[in-house]
């Protein structure tokens, strides 16, 4: 009796507030089922603003000479001058990360000079063997060749002042977790500098808007610290390591 008396008493007391926690509830389970697609769309659009093109092909060893090696391309990639921004000093070791024929190795083993080293990374065999080829014709020997995965670029830990990227970037298919490997490969108070092809490009598959390129270096542990405009079709930035 004083069971059913009490239970009468809360039904009764408490009733009105039993309904309306009810309908609280239901309205949340309603909102949480309906907000949950879109919870899942911004998670897929984030991922898809982390990888730039999962299954993008890296540029074809057969066109290095009329691409890569062609003479028309100091004019527009003014390669010296890169270089020189990068204010590398005899003795550095420096990689350059996406290689290819090494077009730029060969420079920045000249600004580095016999007490520096270039690693030169790339994850196509063609492109390496490139770069052999012309060591061999050239008699340089401050280049070491590396067989990089699409995230590890395969270098010793702390051994690089500098790390290049030209016309690369693009390419990567997972580009804050190579980035972030790639911090292991710098000494403290190393420095990624990017160079890549701007809003110009009619190709536009080769563009990566700057504003993503910043977000995805920094979710990498970077922050812009230097930006070159003296190139016309691509940006130029120089990113530090953050703390
Ligand atoms: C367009 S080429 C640029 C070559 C060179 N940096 C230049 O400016 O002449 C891009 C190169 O990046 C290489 N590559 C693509 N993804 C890479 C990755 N995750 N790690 C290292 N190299 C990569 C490709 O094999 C290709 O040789």
């Amino acid at each position: 009796m004083e069971f059913c008396y009490t239970l009468g008493k809360i039904t009764n007391a408490d009733m009105g507030v039993a309904v309306r926690l009810a309908r609280i509830a239901t309205a949340f389970i309603v909102t949480a089922a309906l907000l949950l697609p879109v919870r899942v769309c911004l998670a897929a659009s984030a991922q898809d603003n982390l990888q730039n093109r999962a299954t993008r092909k890296p540029y074809s060893p057969s066109r290095i000479e009329k691409g890569l090696e062609s003479p028309q391309r100091e004019q527009w990639q003014q390669p010296d001058r890169v270089v020189a921004a990068l204010g590398l000093q005899p003795g550095d070791v420096v990689a350059d990360v996406g290689a290819g024929s090494g077009y730029f190795s060969f420079r920045l083993a000249k600004t580095v000079g016999s007490g520096g080293k270039v690693y030169a990374v790339d994850i196509q065999d063609e492109m390496l063997a490139y770069i052999r080829a012309k060591m061999q014709k050239t008699g340089i020997t401050n280049i070491v060749p590396v067989k990089s995965t699409p995230i590890d670029p395969m270098l010793p830990p702390g051994c690089c002042n500098s790390i290049l990227l030209v016309n690369t970037y693009h390419e990567l298919g997972d580009p804050v977790a190579l980035m972030k490997n790639l911090r292991k490969a710098l000494k403290p108070g190393g420095i990624i500098a990017i160079v890549n092809w701007n809003e110009s490009v009619t190709r536009k598959k080769l563009y990566v808007p700057m504003d993503l390129l910043v977000e995805q270096m920094k979710l990498a542990g970077f922050r812009p610290s230097k930006s070159h405009d003296f190139l016309e079709r691509q940006y130029f930035l120089v990113f530090s390591q953050l703390n």
